[in-house]
């Protein structure tokens, strides 16, 4: 499930709302999960993975994830990402572009405290996709920060990323082949509408 706060009035937003009800009646399941595609300027590679989408606050997306990752390496270097929800109960893909930034040390604290201390051992134990010699390697740091470390507070190397789209795409898919597309472009702080051809 995403968290909606205070959600955004402007139209893209109220669409997604709109398109996450209907998904959710419909019983659509990791409805959550957003790939987000990034660019590593230094290695020039593009790379995606999927992240669980927690909040919508206002215009703000958020997940969480390891500042010291192959994602932040790129979110560094490069903020621009694209991010991509595919809900097949309704057949609707939401293709998204925005600047990227890590949320403040303040908000990762408050939101790691909330957490479960299992969740919070294994972020704080993962060197998040550094090589390793075997998977009980995984189980023993794992069950070491259970024990060993404190669990309510927030490691510097983990915590949030914020993006606030700057364009939306809602594809519809329909039996006809007939899919609609519809565009939301921010310009000059307008959202402009545009139709594509499917
Ligand atoms: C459905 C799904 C949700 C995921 N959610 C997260 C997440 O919220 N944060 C995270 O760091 N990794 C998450 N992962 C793991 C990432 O896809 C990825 O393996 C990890 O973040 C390392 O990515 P990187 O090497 O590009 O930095 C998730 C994977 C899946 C399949």
């Amino acid at each position: 499930m995403i968290q909606f706060n205070n959600l955004n009035q402007e139209i893209p937003y109220q669409l997604l709302k709109k398109k996450y009800d209907e998904a959710i009646n419909a019983d659509q399941k990791g409805i959550e999960a957003i790939s987000i595609s990034s660019y590593n300027k230094e290695i020039n590679e593009v790379d995606s993975r999927y992240v669980n989408l927690k909040f919508i606050t206002n215009d703000e997306f958020i997940f969480f994830s390891n500042y010291d990752s192959p994602k932040a390496y790129s979110f560094n270097c490069h903020n621009q990402i694209a991010a991509l929800l595919y809900w097949p109960s309704i057949n609707v893909q939401i293709r998204i572009r925005a600047k990227i930034k890590k949320t403040s040390n303040e908000y990762n604290q408050k939101y790691f405290f909330d957490r479960s201390e299992e969740k919070n051992a294994l972020a704080i134990s993962s060197n998040q996709s550094k090589p390793i010699d075997s998977y009980n390697q995984v189980k023993e740091n794992y069950n070491k920060s259970l024990k060993n470390n404190d669990l309510k507070k927030c490691p510097e190397f983990w915590g949030g990323y914020s993006f606030t789209p700057y364009y939306f795409e809602f594809w519809e898919g329909h039996e006809s082949r007939l899919n609609k597309r519809e565009v939301y472009k921010k310009s000059d702080d307008a959202w402009k509408h545009l139709i594509l051809q499917p």
